[in-house]
């Protein structure tokens, strides 16, 4: 079969089963088998459109309101609008709506401008900008830190810095895109880890003792599966092969460790990772990333790193409504303390209800349903009953732990989880995950 036409079918199958998988798979198989730019747009401009029609397209959901526990979420094919209990959201502090983060941001607009007019290395810094950047050292327990315009971009700046063509990255198999991208971008050898399997990570770093620079990279919290690295370990590992480490926060910060300092908190290993890559998108509740380490090492990233160079500086409003949310964090130490009590309430409740989840509480909790249809089935379902939660099929995750991911945050009340928990049992025994339906 031509490769066009591998492409129809897709797009008929789509067409006829609403439960087949979505098609951005389909897509990207078929460029890769060299259906080129127009066909492939044209064609999933079409099945988007299907989707759309049906009201059953669970990406680029429009909201009305603040990310918080609740959200006015827009649904143009229906009622117009819907009030839906938040479990999407990774404003786990509740803190991108808190008032004095709000005035930060204003105040910084009116003395600063909304935009930052040029990349941070030419004119691109403000005062904002360097009070966050000290902010952040302290709250790392570093020498000093680097903010990029986004976590994304400090990934991909950080690690294309550090390593060269002579170097090599070694990474834990389930990392982020931006770190991945960030591998490709330095021209180093890349190799992959088993997931949170140290003994593994000591061979390939014993394997490969050639390169010059070699550097380990792995998250505080990872984004799908929710469980932490083992810090303590790693760095072990890490440091008897002489590598570098560097931790991507960016669902650790603000969570993990006391006053939510992050995973080297946590882990008791603060004040010896290489470097701190993080996002201020996330418990910080603004935008941008943000790289923390020894001075030195900072410096010459602040220098070399690609992303940062070549892109306009993280905005005034936004550098100063993350340093306010840092205070906020610092000040209100009861937010980590309830984010933390919702996680185990849930988590403890999915599981005596018998789903297949992580192992530990945490702020991101995938549940796992196993296949396209019972995932899209229930998402759908959970949708109608307004609880926004994110589905995640293959090829973000491998087949057969297609997954719910509900991410929770401080502000949720008892009375919302309850809610949540009683529509997703229900939504779980209509899609067949329990072997049978529920009672109307
Ligand atoms: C582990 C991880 N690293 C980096 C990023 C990128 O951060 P940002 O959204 O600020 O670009 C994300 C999520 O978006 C993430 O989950």
């Amino acid at each position: 079969m031509s490769t066009a036409s591998q492409l129809v079918k897709a797009k008929k199958s789509i067409e006829a089963q609403d439960n087949e998988e979505m098609s951005l798979v389909e897509v990207l198989r078929a460029r890769e088998n060299g259906v080129d730019f127009r066909t492939a747009a044209s064609m999933f401009a079409g099945a988007v459109d299907h989707f759309e029609s049906k009201g059953h397209n669970l990406y680029r959901r429009m909201l009305l309101e603040p990310s918080d526990a609740e959200a006015l979420v827009d649904y143009p094919h229906e009622a117009g609008e819907r009030r839906m209990i938040m479990l999407a959201s990774n404003n786990y502090l509740g803190l991108a709506s808190h008032p004095k983060v709000i005035e930060a941001a204003c105040q910084a607009a009116r003395m600063y401008g909304a935009g930052a007019g040029s990349s941070p290395l030419l004119v691109g810094t403000f005062p904002t900008t360097r009070k966050l950047e000290t902010k952040l050292a302290n709250f790392k327990g570093t020498e000093e830190a680097c903010v990029f315009a986004t976590g994304y971009s400090a990934n991909v700046g950080v690690i294309s810095a550090v390593c060269g063509k002579n170097d090599l990255v070694i990474l834990d198999r389930y990392s982020h895109a931006s770190m991945v991208d960030g591998a490709k971008l330095s021209g180093a050898q890349l190799k992959v880890f088993r997931h949170n399997d140290v003994e593994h990570l000591d061979n390939v770093l014993r394997r490969n003792q050639d390169a010059r620079t070699r550097l380990v990279a792995v998250e505080g919290i990872y984004s799908m599966d929710g469980d932490a690295a083992p810090l303590d370990e790693i760095l072990r590992v890490v440091r008897k092969h002489d590598a570098m480490l560097l931790v991507d926060e960016a669902h650790s910060t603000g969570v993990l460790g006391e006053g939510g300092r992050g995973a080297a908190a946590h882990f008791g290993v603060e004040g010896q990772i290489d470097l701190h890559v993080g996002t201020l998108s996330k418990a910080i509740g603004a935008c941008g990333g943000f790289v923390a380490g020894k001075s030195d090492l900072v410096t010459y990233i602040r220098y070399f790193a690609r992303s940062g160079m070549f892109s306009t500086a993280p905005s005034p409003m936004v550098t100063a409504a993350a340093a306010a949310a840092i205070e906020v964090i610092e000040e209100e130490s009861w937010r980590v303390e309830r984010l933390w009590d919702n996680c185990r309430f849930l988590h403890s409740e999915l599981k005596r209800m018998g789903f297949k989840i992580s192992e530990q509480p945490s702020p991101i909790i995938p549940v796992i349903v196993g296949s396209m249809p019972i995932l899209r089935q229930m998402t759908l379902e959970l949708h109608r009953a307004n609880i926004c939660v994110n589905s995640v099929p293959f090829p973000a995750v491998a087949h057969g732990s297609e997954r719910l991911r509900i991410s929770l945050t401080a502000n949720h009340t008892r009375e919302q989880l309850v809610e949540a928990l009683r529509c997703i049992k229900r939504a779980a025994y209509n899609a067949g995950l329990f072997g049978e339906k529920a009672a109307a």
